[in-house]
């Protein structure tokens, strides 16, 4: 799996088409309500320093699967208001998490952030353990902060500080053959199972 630059149009028409999806934007927030952004807003999130955000791959090909993102980057205090992922084909569940570990390892690698913030909303529960799985402490809880058809839902909080983060290894990575190529992108310890949250309830801190 590969993150790739969004730096060319028909990539960025691939991502705008994702983001149109109402089962991804419901999720989202593009402020002033917006809905899904336009190829025009994307190129010009790609021309500032305040976003960083990659297409992901699955490990057999080249083909553009999702958009990771980290937002609101202020390098001068060295945070990310928030990191966030839309998965293209579903059909390709089972790549996100790692996406965004391999951002996360840009934004406190190459980027020098020391915190990044996530936010997701308290009913998905994909997202819920995408966050969980990558080390994310529940800082707070926002309520009726998220509408989704007319309905207010709450946004659960979280953060995760730059010695909390692990990246996850790429499965491919763990044999033996692989390995010496690819040391560069193994863990320096392997993720924690951890257990999952009963829908619903609070996540307790991690
Ligand atoms: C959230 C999203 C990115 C996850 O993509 P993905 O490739 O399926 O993610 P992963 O497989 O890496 O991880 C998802 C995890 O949630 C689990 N999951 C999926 N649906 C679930 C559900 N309804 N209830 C509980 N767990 C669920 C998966 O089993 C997986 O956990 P596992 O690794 O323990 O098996 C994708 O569903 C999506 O694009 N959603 C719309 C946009 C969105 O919600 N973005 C997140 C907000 S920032």
């Amino acid at each position: 799996m590969k993150l790739l630059p969004l730096d060319k149009p028909e990539l960025i028409e691939v991502a705008v088409g994702w983001l149109a999806r109402e089962e991804n934007w419901k999720w989202l927030d593009f402020g002033d309500g917006t809905h899904a952004l336009s190829a025009v807003s994307l190129k010009i999130m790609t021309q500032r320093d305040i976003h960083v955000l990659r297409v992901f791959t699955p490990d057999d090909s080249d083909t553009p699967i999702g958009l990771v993102a980290l937002s609101d980057v202020r390098r001068q205090w060295k945070t990310a208001g928030s990191v966030w992922v839309a998965l293209g084909p579903k059909r390709y569940a089972g790549y996100a998490c790692r996406a965004v570990s391999k951002l996360l390892t840009l934004g406190f690698g190459e980027l020098g952030l020391e915190a990044v913030t996530a936010w997701t909303v308290v009913n998905n529960m994909a997202s819920r353990r995408v966050i969980e799985q990558l080390n994310f402490r529940y800082v707070g809880r926002q309520r009726r902060r998220h509408w989704i058809d007319g309905r207010p839902y709450d946004r659960l909080l979280y953060d995760l500080l730059a010695p909390e983060h692990h990246e996850i290894p790429d499965p491919y990575a763990q044999r033996p053959d692989a390995a010496s190529a690819l040391t560069p992108y193994l863990a320096p310890h392997p993720v924690p199972e951890r257990p999952r949250p009963d829908p619903g309830t609070s996540l307790g801190s991690a």
